[in-house]
């Protein structure tokens, strides 16, 4: 083959083309990036969570009592806060009587390391005394202990650290009153001291660490289906996830299960913060799942009429909180949580795959118009809908269009043919019309596995999108993340447990887009020769210019099952002839442990580069 720069062949691409999809599904918050380790920590699971599929899943879910029988009730008379109404109450016959919890999957714990424990607490019928606090495993060793401050007659916020003195990988809490009678216990939590940048209730560092490297430029949150809920009442809320613990409202999660809101909106925009992303709220448009199982394909209706001036105001209010003055009505509640400095967020997601009908027009145009009434500076990104072959979103475009929004969001997961089949997908775009957000994307084969295939097939279509990043601004790889034994969808881009995190081949792909992106889009030309013709959509190459670095990046895909030997011709380019860094996945094409692998390689102004079967290489080159 033959790849040739065409260097007056160049335009502006967008800097924010590779983002995260962060959504909560398969324990991606509760049980996942969100590092408490105590589950169902406010006793407020309900079988209502699992759709009633399991009773069990209730306020004692997770939690055991060793002591007399009946000694753990549930009490909701006098709780801390009205918004987690539920508490345990626990009759201490002997010392030794014990509250445990398993954790998710266990409590995993490092050598060495702090955990941060704490509780509200109070005796009743005049019964006071300490705590002793356990981290035990099933044969009873204790692996890290330590004593509360008294407890009184009224709530009262209980802490204190412990240091695991071996790693076990299984450990439960075990909180063991040191009087008899009966004490009331609500919001019992176990932090690692070492999260993320070392934030109080904050992220796993390891799964935190693993969205950062992939350098993604924003963070969608909080989904997918889970930002518009199941039904009008299970429509996301982002002002029941701010403020005190103890005061967020906690919701039946659209996956079923139960979301505490521990992971809520200030915690996502001090992450978006931490890692260098813009952060992208995504809101319903008054609107729930297009597949709410109450109603069935959109019969669910929107929030009525009457109720949709607060729901705007809503969506205005969070504007304000995140971006206004440390003394303005929201930007105070802000600053109070730690972060008097505005976040500066410049985009708003509303909607999500709704079902496009008079009903979401109607809230949608509501929400879009009062947004770029009172906040013109915020960027707001609509939706078009779910995709279906044929119809290719043509109302969501139509509303979209007509409106001006300025970016929409597209979703479609599709097998290998498709991408290979649509590579000018995008060169098709009217560029008159609003910017895509590329907001849900995945290659799926059967059995749902993430192989080299699917990999290569990602980069190929990534190559495609960035030759058209004039019109296509972002894109985020759906899902981001799911744990081992809690996993409702397929295929994931990073699959963890409690101690390990799996990373796949279209991982790669994404840290190699997001770690190599550019700010101009050089035209080249690829020849293969004539016997290769045939194969041509397989082998797919782009090339971009970092505007901070002043590197040349060179990205090349192939995906045929032989290697394809290039000269590259870069020759109206300043490169600097010498050593480059050349990033490469390469495996068999089924293959699910494919991983990239950094080198150094030569280049010059022309040079000879071999693309190994099944590859996809990123070559990064300085320039003069
Ligand atoms: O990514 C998983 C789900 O796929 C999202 O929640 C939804 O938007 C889409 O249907």
């Amino acid at each position: 083959a033959e790849i040739t720069a065409i260097p007056e062949d160049k335009k502006a691409i967008s800097d924010m083309l590779i983002g995260v999809f962060f959504e909560d599904i398969n324990y991606a918050a509760d049980g996942g990036l969100y590092a408490e380790l105590v589950q169902n920590r406010g006793f407020e699971y309900t079988p209502a969570d699992t759709k009633n599929r399991n009773p069990d899943w209730n306020s004692s879910y997770a939690w055991t009592f060793i002591g007399q029988e009946d000694g753990f009730t549930i009490d909701t008379v006098a709780p801390v806060h009205p918004n987690q109404k539920h508490y345990a109450v626990l009759t201490i016959a002997k010392i030794g009587d014990a509250l445990q919890n398993e954790g998710f999957d266990g409590i995993a714990l490092n050598a060495g390391d702090k955990y941060d424990f704490s509780v509200f607490a109070k005796g009743l019928d005049g019964a006071k005394g300490k705590l002793l606090v356990r981290l035990v495993d099933e044969n009873g060793t204790i692996y890290a202990e330590g004593m509360s401050k008294s407890v009184g007659a009224d709530w009262k916020k209980l802490t204190l650290t412990v240091t695991a003195k071996e790693a076990v990988a299984k450990a439960h809490l075990q909180v063991i009153p040191q009087f008899t009678g009966k004490v009331a216990l609500d919001l019992v939590s176990l932090f690692p001291e070492k999260t993320f940048k070392g934030r109080k209730n904050g992220l796993r560092a390891d799964l935190a660490q693993t969205i950062a490297d992939l350098h993604p430029r924003f963070v969608r949150f909080p989904g997918g289906c889970v930002s518009h809920g199941d039904g009008l009442d299970n429509i996301y809320r982002w002002k029941n996830t701010i403020g005190p613990l103890e005061t967020r409202k906690g919701d039946r999660n659209i996956w079923n299960y139960h979301q505490s809101m521990g992971l809520g909106y200030f915690e996502y925009f001090q992450f978006c913060e931490d890692i260098g992303a813009q952060p992208l709220p995504v809101i319903a448009a008054g609107v729930p799942c297009q597949n709410s199982s109450t109603g069935g394909h959109g019969q669910q209706g929107g929030i009525p009429m009457c109720d949709m001036d607060q729901y705007v105001q809503d969506i205005l209010d969070l504007i304000e909180w995140a971006n206004g003055d440390k003394n303005s009505r929201l930007g105070k509640l802000r600053a109070e949580a730690g972060h008097p400095e505005p976040f500066n967020l410049k985009y708003v997601g509303i909607g999500n795959e709704d079902l496009i009908n008079d009903i979401f027009e109607e809230r949608f145009t509501m929400i879009f118009n009062a947004i770029k009434e009172k906040h013109p500076e915020i960027e707001v990104i609509g939706t078009v809908g779910p995709f279906s072959e044929g119809t290719d979103y043509r109302v969501g475009w139509e509303i979209a269009s007509k409106l001006q929004v300025p970016l929409v969001d597209e979703h479609y997961y599709q097998p290998p043919g498709w991408y290979l089949n649509n590579q000018d997908y995008y060169d098709r775009y009217d560029r008159t019309k609003p910017k895509v957000y590329l907001g849900e994307y995945a290659t799926h084969i059967p059995g749902r596995k993430l192989t080299t295939e699917t990999a290569l097939c990602d980069a190929l279509h990534l190559i495609n999108v960035e030759r058209n990043a004039d019109v296509v601004h972002m894109t985020s790889y759906a899902p981001l993340l799911a744990k081992h034994g809690h996993t409702q969808w397929n295929p994931d881009l990073v699959y963890f447990n409690n101690t390990e995190v799996f990373l796949t081949p279209d991982y790669y792909v994404q840290k190699m887009f997001g770690q190599n992106s550019g700010q101009e889009y050089i035209g080249s030309q690829l020849s293969l020769s004539d016997k290769a013709q045939d194969v041509k959509k397989r082998v797919v190459t782009s090339l971009v210019r970092d505007a901070k670095t002043g590197d040349y990046i060179l990205k090349l895909a192939n995906l045929l099952p032989v290697a394809v030997n290039s000269t590259i011709n870069l020759a109206d380019l300043p490169i600097v002839a010498g050593d480059a860094e050349l990033t490469i996945l390469e495996g068999e094409v089924s293959d699910q442990h494919a991983k990239a692998e950094t080198k150094t390689i030569a280049v010059s102004s022309d040079f000879e580069y071999s693309l190994p079967a099944y590859s996809f290489s990123v070559i990064r080159m300085k320039a003069n």
